[in-house]
């Protein structure tokens, strides 16, 4: 059997340098833990326009399609603000999401007990916190037709369309079930039912859906009791699975409940391939920070952790990923700080190698 196969694409800026960090963590699973795969590297953003004079070449699209897993640094810069809309960085993230068809956008947030004073709330509220929001990303308000600004009655009219299908719902709800197995075995399922008919659809489906899934506890929540109950009591939340606006919100809510964004993880998910496994897509939600490249300074950890996740959600490996998270816990937890988590003046900065040597050795 082949191994299984990553593409990596590191993109600009502290993408590209966070990114060879992660390949060494990758080459270190391979040495010690005889977890091999078939790494191939490509461009994308302002280093594909460069060399192609587009923001992804058609061959690594192709290319993404065939792989088990996309690994995504960070795109953009300011070299390419100034360039045209159709070329900009920003859209071969966008076509790489797009044509992937990646529905299902996971947003993780994990405090880590060392960085808990990191959170803007008390420390015993979100210490040991670990949970998951699954943002269904490509429907909804965001996509929905008509949409527009109309003159109607002597007047300007803004109009967005909150619109879900049934198929819409059904898959990224399945998402959120088979994510839950992996995980505490729990969903909490958020929209508006109260006053918005795609939210009683939505409830519906997602019921319905649970029939197939009867191992995971389902319950249903409005969306803005959600967003009460994330910052007054987040543990009682294992996998929250919501529509593309209410996620957009409550997942950057969500992970602010846990500090720095140098720490922050993400995936977005597709339709399984025929070998199972779903389309995926592994990326830090951090930007390319032109403020702090070329300078050893960016933060590792959030390309590390999106390694971790594809280790759990796309290959099978949750002792694994668990061993590569419990390494970072450590290491924090001995007061290693990269710039961004410098909380206090007791602590020096290592350098973006230097805290991924400690999570090697550690
Ligand atoms: P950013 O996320 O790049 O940086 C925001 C702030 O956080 C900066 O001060 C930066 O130094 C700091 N920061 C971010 N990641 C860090 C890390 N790993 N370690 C330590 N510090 C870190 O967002 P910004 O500045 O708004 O955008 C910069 C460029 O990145 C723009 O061209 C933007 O379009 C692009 N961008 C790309 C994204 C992507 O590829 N997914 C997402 C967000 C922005
Ligand atoms: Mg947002």
């Amino acid at each position: 059997m082949s191994n299984p196969s990553l593409l990596i694409l590191p993109g600009d800026g502290i993408g590209a340098e966070v990114m060879a960090e992660v390949q060494r963590v990758i080459g270190w699973f391979g040495d010690k833990r005889g977890l091999a795969f078939d790494v191939s590297e490509d461009l994308v953003g302002g280093a594909a326009y460069d060399a192609h004079g587009t923001p992804l070449h058609d061959d690594t699209m192709a290319r993404a399609q065939e792989v088990d897993a996309v690994l995504l640094g960070a795109v953009g810069g300011p070299k390419y603000d100034d360039l045209d809309f159709s070329v900009k960085p920003e859209r071969g993230l966008l076509r790489l999401r797009k044509e992937m068809d990646l529905f299902a956008n996971l947003r993780p947030a994990q405090c880590f007990d060392a960085l808990a004073d990191f959170s803007s709330l008390k420390k015993d509220i979100v210490a040991g916190l670990d949970i998951m929001i699954v943002r269904e990303l490509t429907s909804g308000s965001y996509f929905g037709e008509p949409r527009g600004i109309f003159e109607e009655d002597g007047q300007r009219v803004g109009i967005n369309t909150q619109r879900y299908t049934e198929a819409e719902i059904d898959r990224v709800a399945r998402s959120a079930f088979e994510l839950a197995r992996r995980r505490n075995g729990k969903v909490c399922s958020m929209e508006k039912a109260n006053v918005m008919e795609s939210g009683i659809l939505w409830r519906e489906v997602v019921t319905a859906v649970h029939k197939d899934y009867a191992d995971v506890e389902l319950s249903h929540m409005y969306a803005d009791n959600g967003a009460m109950q994330l910052v007054r009591a987040p543990k009682q939340f294992d996998v929250i699975l919501t529509d593309n606006l209410f996620g957009d919100i409550l997942s950057d809510c969500a992970a602010m409940l846990t500090g720095s964004l140098g720490m922050l993880p993400s995936a977005s998910l597709g339709a399984p391939m025929e070998n199972g496994r779903p389309k995926a897509l592994y990326e830090p939600v951090h930007g390319s920070a032109p403020d702090i490249m070329g300078q050893g300074k960016a933060n590792p950890i959030a390309c590390i952790l999106s390694f971790a996740m594809a280790l759990r959600y796309s290959f099978d490996q949750g002792t694994e990923a668990a061993r590569l998270e419990t390494a970072i816990e450590g290491v924090l937890a001995d007061g290693v700080r990269t710039g961004d988590l410098l909380g206090d003046a007791n602590t020096t900065a290592v350098s973006t190698s230097g805290m991924t040597d400690a999570i090697l050795a550690k």
